[in-house]
């Protein structure tokens, strides 16, 4: 059976930033607050309308395509993890496979939210192990920034999110001192409304209102402090599980690329794991809560800046709406 590996990654970020003091400007928050309760310092936003998470992902991918050493034609599956794809339908991985020329490839868009890049790692490793695709673009992309509520009653949730996109093209190997060792995930439907966009919605007749508008049903609401609960409990718990099942200990990890979501959340992760805080990857303070596109865009930034080397064995825990939750363990 092949052995399945990240072969490649890249990402994007669109060029507008948006510190917290341009978020000051609109509603009632503090640069202050925003960077003590989360760490975010600025965030990216599509620079005008009608830029969706498919065009995010060009570049991306082609970046990641150029980091394997294939081209783009190569690609033999897509799949798309985002929660803010383009349009209703079809999926983004329609979309992409279009700008990029990939006539007839398959696509597969995904909704796992923050976990949605785990989620497709599981898959494309089944579908290389089986022999079913060779190298499989995997993508993490999301435009938040055209759903959040930027009044002081969405201050909660607006100030977290940011657009961007990453892709890994993952393959198979022969490469006996690397590849994906193992990927858990799990869902817990109970707690779906703790963070969710619940309108337009396909389960109301019509789907979408002006009372739905007047009342912000458009735009993602959250429990915060439950899903900081939920997140503290369980990222632990599926990267002690992965860890045993494995026999790896924590002081054997080269790197730990966690879901970015809050920097409080991962720094007690990692104590709570007792990882030494310099194996710890953050870039939340650049692009806030990118969902889907969090885990491949912090790999491959560390990459890129040299910090995640070829043969590190790193540890890859997100949680997210739905809830959803997972770990990965991969020798890169
Ligand atoms: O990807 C996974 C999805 N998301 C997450 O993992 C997020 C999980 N949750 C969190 O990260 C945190 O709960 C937040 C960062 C969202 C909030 O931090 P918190 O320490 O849990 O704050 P809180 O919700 O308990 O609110 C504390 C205060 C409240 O005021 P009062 O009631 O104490 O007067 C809020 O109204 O902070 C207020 N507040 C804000 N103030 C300024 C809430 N949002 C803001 C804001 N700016 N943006």
């Amino acid at each position: 059976m092949a052995r399945t590996a990240i072969l490649g990654l890249g990402h994007y970020v669109p060029s507008k930033v948006v510190t917290n003091d341009d978020l000051a400007k609109m509603f009632d928050t503090s640069d202050e607050w925003i960077q003590q309760r989360t760490g975010i310092k600025e965030r990216r936003y599509i620079e005008e309308s009608g830029i969706g998470a498919s065009d995010l992902a060009v570049p991306a991918v082609e970046m990641a395509c150029e980091n394997a050493g294939i081209e783009v034609a190569e690609i033999d599956a897509i799949i798309f993890a985002t929660l803010s794809p383009d349009f209703n339908f079809p999926g983004s991985g329609c979309f992409l496979g279009d700008k990029l020329g990939l006539a007839g490839v398959p696509a597969l868009d995904i909704r796992n939210q923050c976990s949605g890049f785990l989620y497709g790692l599981q898959i494309a490793d089944a579908w290389i192990r089986c022999g079913m695709y060779e190298r499989v673009a995997l993508v993490g992309a999301e435009v938040h920034s055209t759903a959040l509520d930027f009044s002081d009653e969405g201050r909660d949730v607006t100030v977290l999110f940011g657009d961007g996109a990453a892709c890994a093209i993952v393959g198979a190997t022969e490469d006996e001192n690397r590849g994906l060792i193992d990927v858990e995930v799990h869902a817990d439907g109970s707690g779906a409304k703790e963070l969710w966009l619940e309108g337009p919605a396909s389960a109301y007749k019509p789907r979408l209102t002006h009372e739905m508008i007047d009342n912000k049903t458009v735009h993602p609401a959250m429990n915060g402090r439950n899903v900081f609960r939920w997140a503290t409990a369980k990222m632990p718990e599926v990267s002690q599980s992965v860890l045993e099942r494995n026999g790896v200990t924590v002081d054997e990890l080269d790197l730990v690329v966690p879901h970015q979501a809050n920097k409080r959340i991962n720094e007690f992760v990692s104590q709570k794991l007792q990882i030494a805080p310099e194996k710890v990857v953050h870039n939340i303070q650049k692009y806030g809560n990118t969902t889907a596109a969090s885990i491949p865009l912090a790999l491959s930034e560390a990459v890129q800046e040299g910090r995640a080397k070829k043969g590190d064995l790193i540890l890859m825990p997100a949680f997210g709406a739905g809830f959803t939750w997972g770990a990965a363990l991969l020798r890169l």
